[in-house]
């Protein structure tokens, strides 16, 4: 049989995507974003992005369909985000592919929406790895986790204890008046400021009782006293010397949980990886620490469709069973 052909569905947010893939090629890849609906509150509010999806997802999984130029009775198994995710908006997806596993009597993967942020690294890429650390950071996460295998053995070694490092971004780039969603405002302003120029703590460093996770808290703290104090402050140079504190935690904990675990490889996902100093910095450190990292492409490091039909393609060739409808 030929390689699976693999829809995937995710609303876990305010992104509508919706990827197809053939086994671990990617065919399509449509992305349509509530975002500059949220923009005015300065957050996601899920009522809204419940009702954008509904009124996307028709269109955005027949476009798919056309991008990949194949029919929706082509497709072998339907995969949809289960969660963690905003309830309303999830269930606007899984609705959705469980109608078109029920229509067409296909199977229906429910995946981790964590997991697939990581996997879609397998997608375009014939390398394999014997293990790797995975550092997930998004809006709604930011977790470090050793995957043996994207299905049967993801294991977290480590997770925030208060906000996740997407929405320490989101949170600074308010207090400094900047656009929403903040991570792509202060990578921009930051090329402009010294990153040096304010040494920012850095959470949880040297705590061995917390080695693996993160905690924003403090720095979101410090930034705001910094604001407070310094009513001269050059707006670059806070938002890149926040940055730089966020990248430096980010890369040391992934790259001692590599070193601690034995593993040669870091896979870095989600919204927060398209960060520019994150994935400078991470390259200039795994190279010294001869690790081999790997980030996905900007456009699916952020949520998207194909990272769902990635995992869930991967479920089908390894004999998996599907969920329950
Ligand atoms: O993975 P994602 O698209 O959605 C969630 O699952 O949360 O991540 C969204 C997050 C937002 O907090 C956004 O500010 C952040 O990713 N982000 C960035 C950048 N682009 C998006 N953070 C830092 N630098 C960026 N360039
Ligand atoms: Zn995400």
């Amino acid at each position: 049989m030929s390689e699976p052909l693999v829809l995937g569905i995710e609303t876990s947010c305010d992104e509508t995507a919706v990827g197809i893939v053939r086994g671990r090629n990617l065919l399509a890849n449509v992305i349509s974003s509530s975002v500059d609906t949220h923009a005015r509150f300065g957050g996601v509010v899920p009522e809204i992005a419940s009702r954008a999806h509904l009124e996307a997802i028709h269109n955005v999984i027949d476009q798919a369909l056309r991008d990949a130029d194949v029919s929706i009775t082509d497709i072998d198994a339907f995969g949809v985000t289960a969660g963690p995710g905003l309830i309303g908006a999830l269930l606007v997806g899984t609705s959705a592919a469980s109608g078109m596993a029920l229509a067409l009597n296909k199977p229906l993967y429910g995946v981790n929406h964590l997991t697939a942020h990581l996997s879609v690294d397998t997608l375009n890429n014939k390398d394999s790895f014997d293990g790797a650390i995975g550092l997930l950071v998004s809006g709604g996460h930011s977790s470090i986790l050793k995957i043996g295998d994207y299905i049967t053995d993801v294991e977290t070694l480590g997770t925030t204890m208060d906000d996740a490092a997407g929405e320490a971004f989101d949170k600074i780039a308010r207090l400094l008046k900047l656009s929403f969603p903040g991570g792509p405002a202060i990578d921009k302003i930051s090329k402009e400021g010294n990153a040096s120029a304010i040494n920012f703590p850095r959470g949880l460093s040297n705590n061995d009782d917390h080695r693996f996770d993160f905690s924003f808290s403090g720095l979101k703290t410090a930034v705001s006293r910094y604001l407070q104090q310094t009513p001269s402050h050059i707006v670059a140079d806070v938002a890149a010397s926040f940055q730089e504190a966020v990248a430096d935690v980010l890369v040391s904990k992934s790259i001692d949980a590599a070193k601690s675990q034995g593993i040669s490889t870091i896979i870095i996902a989600g919204g927060v990886a398209a960060n520019s100093r994150l994935r400078e910095l991470a390259q200039q450190r795994c190279d010294l620490a001869k690790i081999n990292l790997r980030i996905p492409p900007l456009a699916l490091c952020t949520d998207n469709g194909a990272m769902v039909a990635s995992l869930t393609s991967l479920a089908v060739s390894g004999g998996h069973k599907p969920s329950a409808l």
